[in-house]
């Protein structure tokens, strides 16, 4: 038997800021199995089996919340096969990771409409978020079935629901019951596999992240990969709307 050699892992790059919230578009697995003569539902698993060293990666540099965009409301659109092969890869992923992720101190998040998943994967995904409800080392929000806009709706139906009147529908009253509540708002958005949109991703929550693109498809994302976003990271310079402090020029 031949042993492959381990994959060398790079050492950690000293980062000039670390992000707090992560969320990644986790773009381009049908393309990856495309350029390899394989299936798309190749795609999706290589790209599933690329999600638990990314999860170690970001931990290790000390990002705490890492949000995952795994299925969009959209793609209920893709053809019957390719939806069933995605859904039961979100169930396998649940099922070989949720012991090691419990050990690891990882809680475990669904972002989007539970209901609309099939009673097996709601079964699972509530399992796995009840069983990590406890631990504090990380947050791991996997958006499946989610969209950024439904969000909103939702947040907006609830509104209605409790009778909260017109002048007391604040921006913060939104954000209280949008599927993120209580956690900060991605620092960083990357996406991978080379397009630049949203996507109907976290449409009200990235108002204000910095937004990173590769061309790396997912199933390739690696370590070195995300350190070459976290070092772009570091080096923006994040105004919010302000005046920055080091500039020379004064206007008054
Ligand atoms: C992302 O990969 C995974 C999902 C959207 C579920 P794609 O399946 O969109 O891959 P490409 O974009 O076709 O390469
Ligand atoms: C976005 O990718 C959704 C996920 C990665 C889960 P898509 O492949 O569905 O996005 P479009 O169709 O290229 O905009
Ligand atoms: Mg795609």
């Amino acid at each position: 038997m031949v042993v492959e050699p381990a994959a060398s892992v790079p050492p950690l790059p000293a980062l000039h800021a670390v992000p707090e919230h992560v969320a990644i578009i986790m773009d381009g697995n049908g393309r990856w199995a495309n350029e390899r003569g394989l299936r798309r539902s190749e795609g999706h698993r290589a790209g599933a089996e690329a999600i638990r060293p990314v999860l170690e990666r970001f931990g290790q540099h000390g990002v705490s919340v890492l949000t995952l965009f795994g299925f969009s409301t959209e793609n209920w659109g893709r053809p019957r096969p390719e939806v069933q092969s995605i859904l039961r890869l979100g169930g396998d992923f649940i099922d070989s990771h949720l012991g090691e992720l419990h050990e690891a101190g990882v809680q475990l998040r669904h972002l989007g409409e539970l209901e609309r998943l099939p009673g097996w994967l709601q079964k699972r995904v509530a399992r796995a978020v009840k069983q990590t409800q406890g631990n504090s080392r990380m947050i791991l929000n996997l958006a499946f079935n989610y969209g950024g806009r439904a969000d909103i709706v939702s947040a907006v139906q609830q509104l209605i629901a409790e009778g909260v009147p017109a002048e007391e529908v604040t921006e913060e009253a939104i954000s209280c019951r949008l599927a993120t509540a209580g956690l900060p708002e991605p620092d960083l958005l990357i996406r991978t596999g080379g397009e630049a949109r949203m996507s109907n991703f976290l449409v009200w929550q990235a108002t204000y992240s910095e937004y990173y693109f590769t061309e790396t498809l997912w199933p390739d994302f690696g370590p070195a990969a995300i350190d070459a976003a976290l070092i772009e990271f570091g080096q923006r310079q994040r105004r919010f709307g302000l005046v920055s402090n080091d500039g020379d020029e004064d206007d008054d």
